[in-house]
């Protein structure tokens, strides 16, 4: 028992955390997630979603809470995934971005092109594998 009491010193413990840290895949400070398990948004998709969704879905955006695209690169895969399915099914059944909106912004609507873009980009990232 006393040799377990000196093991865990607040030294120790705090040499621990910092090992933990240091070896964690997600660089903290950045807010980077790890290469290679982000689902990319492709240049177009890109394009599109920032006109049309992040009005709404971004830091300064109202619905933030639901999807947060200015976060995008700091969700996790796991969570990304979850994300371009709603997109992807949002987008196919003609439920965003809301009725009012395009009809406020007309030249904010997504055309048929970018419609079918983002539906492609969200099967093949929805069912890709890691
Ligand atoms: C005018 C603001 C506005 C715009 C523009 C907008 N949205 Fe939304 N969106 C909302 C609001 C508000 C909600 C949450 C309430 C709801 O579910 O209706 C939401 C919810 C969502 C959700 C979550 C749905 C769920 O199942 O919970 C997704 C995904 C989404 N939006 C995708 C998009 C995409 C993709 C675009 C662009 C093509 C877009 N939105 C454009 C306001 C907007």
């Amino acid at each position: 028992m006393k040799k377990l009491h000196l093991f865990l010193t607040p030294a120790s413990i705090l040499m621990i955390c910092a090992g933990m840290i240091l070896t964690s895949p997600v660089t903290i400070a950045q807010q980077t997630v790890k290469p290679g398990k982000s689902i990319v948004i492709p240049r177009k998709v890109n394009k599109a979603l920032t006109a049309s969704c992040m009005p709404c879905h971004s830091d300064s955006g109202k619905a933030k809470r639901a999807l947060n695209l200015s976060q995008w690169t700091t969700y996790d895969r796991a969570r990304q995934l979850n994300k371009v399915k709603e997109i992807g099914s949002e987008v196919s059944r003609d439920k965003m971005p809301p009725a009012m909106f395009v009809e406020n912004n007309p030249d904010l609507a997504l055309t048929a092109r970018q419609k079918a873009l983002i539906a492609k980009w969200a099967k093949s990232s929805a069912s890709a594998r890691k």
